[in-house]
């Protein structure tokens, strides 16, 4: 499928459109941002790891019969995509504290919380992605209750199947993020699911593995980044 026009870009992925009209192709750059894109850094293979990673994630999910975007992958660093009505809402699962949790309520990091934690998050970076709940998505019209009842089902069933996931290559799945949108009225997970947006630490000695190397300085992310590739099984060449 041949990509048209340029229809966004955003901090790590650019939208192409398709000539049928359903469906869009991801381009995935080799861009790593943080700081809402303040600071942003270029690493070779990124855009290629986590367009890979995340297929390989999304098919996984889809197996275990959680509806993804997900139609194929197109070439290293393009997948093709249902195009979906993007819910303008951020879904976080927290199983360890760690990031923005440690620093609102001064938790120790890597405090496990059980039963895991659902946050929403507002999509906008001007105003640094703002917390929020479910009256504040009805009032504001960014979500319904019924939809925000189907995301936070299916966001802890992605944390079941991708904690055991990553257990099993020897990894704790700290905290993830999710956005989806709606396919034919249908909530459908979207976007991507890679160490971009997610925190991994190794089990044994407890490393970040994940964009938290980018975020604090931690050196040597594409290296991370393969191999939590390698240990769960994903082909990068
Ligand atoms: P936080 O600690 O900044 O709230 O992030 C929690 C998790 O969600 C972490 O794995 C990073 C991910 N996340 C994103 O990928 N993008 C975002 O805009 C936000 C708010 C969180």
């Amino acid at each position: 499928m041949q990509k048209l026009a340029e229809l966004y870009r955003g901090k790590a992925k650019t939208v192409y459109s398709t000539k049928n009209s359903n469906l869009l192709v991801l381009e995935f750059r080799n861009d790593t941002s943080a700081m809402d894109g303040q600071r942003i850094k270029q690493f070779t293979h990124k855009g290629i790891i986590n367009n890979k990673f995340s297929y390989f994630i999304m098919k996984k999910l889809e197996i275990e019969k959680i509806p993804t975007q997900i139609e194929k992958l197109l070439s290293d660093n393009e997948v093709l995509v249902k195009k979906l009505d993007m819910i303008s809402v951020e879904c976080v699962i927290r199983n360890r504290a760690a990031g923005s949790l440690v620093k609102r309520l001064g938790l120790k990091e890597g405090l496990e919380i059980k039963p895991a934690l659902f946050d929403l998050f507002l999509k906008n970076d001007a105003m640094h992605d703002p917390m929020i709940n479910e009256s504040y998505c009805i009032a504001f019209g960014w979500a319904s209750k019924k939809h925000i009842e189907n995301m936070q089902k299916l966001s802890y069933q992605v944390n079941n199947i991708l904690s055991r996931l990553f257990d099993n290559a020897g990894f704790i799945l700290i905290d993830f993020k999710l956005e989806f949108g709606l396919f034919k009225g249908n909530i459908v997970l979207g976007d991507e699911f890679s160490l971009d947006n997610c925190r991994l630490w190794d089990k044994n000695n407890l490393t970040k593995m994940d964009k938290d190397r980018f975020r604090q300085n931690l050196g040597n992310i594409i290296e991370s980044y393969k191999e939590v590739a390698r240990r769960i099984g994903v082909k990068l060449d």
